[in-house]
């Protein structure tokens, strides 16, 4: 009998972000090459009669966590009435861009598989992911993959070399974020370069890298322009907005100027910075 399951949820960027077209049920089509990065909560699941979920940031815990819906939707199909009570630890910053609460889902999914005994495959879970977010089927597998429909059509490819990344994570609060942004845009359309480039060479130019929300970013989060400025002035190249922001992120040029960027961005008021590498559940981190 399986006592308790630890799983981690580790955090995305996505290293293009392109928006195809609105669709009918009002979502948006997306192209975007994602890969799971090193810094991730730990979501730890054990047997209860109910479903409860708890995180060490109080204000996250509850029926409103994605972990709880996804929870919820697993015991929908496994047919029986299942509990589990759920704890996340959270380190991954909140409606930063990160897909933090999709990935707690994801890795409850994958958790409760275990603790139910439910053999679903990875493809399943994934399935009942995309009822919990449009995050959450490609969180389900993670490693690096080109995301394409509303979040549920996964092309895996190899996890690309990128050396150390350094993120800036302003907390600039935005009710309905991802969906406010998607109503910002006007109509686009774009390409599938950078995951046939990662195919054959496995690098990641950053001229490649791309995000269609870069354009309206300035004008969703107050003062967003003064930290992308501040990354700038240290020498950051190419700071790309992570997902729905309004998290930025860029390649360092070394493992110690990664540290130092992270040290004096995360000095800035409000906001928290790390140093990360891509990361794959096969290989672990690169680099
Ligand atoms: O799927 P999720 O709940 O994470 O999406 C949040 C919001 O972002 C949706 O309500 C929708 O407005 C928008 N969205 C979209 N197209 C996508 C993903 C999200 O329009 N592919």
């Amino acid at each position: 009998m399986t006592d308790v399951v630890r799983e981690e949820a580790h955090a995305k960027l996505n290293l293009t972000l392109e928006v195809l077209g609105k669709r009918p049920d009002g979502y948006h089509d997306i192209a975007s090459v994602v890969t799971t990065i090193d810094l991730h909560d730990v979501v730890v699941v054990g047997p209860a009669s109910e479903i409860t979920v708890r995180c060490d940031d109080a204000a996250l815990g509850g029926e409103a966590n994605l972990a709880y819906k996804a929870a919820t939707a697993l015991a929908r199909v496994a047919g029986q009435v299942k509990g589990a009570a759920v704890t996340i630890e959270k380190r991954i910053p909140v409606a930063a861009g990160l897909g933090g609460g999709s990935a707690d889902a994801a890795a409850t999914l994958r958790a409760l598989n275990r603790l139910w005994q439910l053999g679903l495959s990875i493809e399943e879970l994934a399935r009942i992911g995309s009822e919990v977010g449009s995050d959450v089927p490609f969180l389900v597998r993670s490693g690096t993959a080109l995301v394409s429909g509303r979040g549920e059509r996964i092309e895996p490819v190899p996890a690309p070399d990128m050396g150390r990344i350094v993120l800036l994570c302003p907390g600039i609060p935005l009710s309905g974020k991802t969906g406010a942004l998607f109503g910002m845009l006007g109509p686009d359309s774009f390409t599938r370069k950078l995951a046939a480039r990662i195919r054959t060479k496995g690098d990641v130019p950053a001229e490649l890298m791309f995000n269609v929300f870069s354009s309206v970013a300035p004008r969703a989060f107050a003062r967003w322009d003064e930290h992308r400025a501040a990354f700038a002035a240290l020498g950051g190249r190419e700071i790309l907005l992570a997902g729905a922001g309004p998290s930025m992120f860029a390649k360092a040029p070394s493992k110690e100027m990664a540290t130092a960027w992270q040290l004096l961005l995360g000095s800035r008021p409000g906001c928290r910075a790390f140093a990360v590498t891509t990361w794959d559940a096969a290989g672990g981190p690169k680099v």
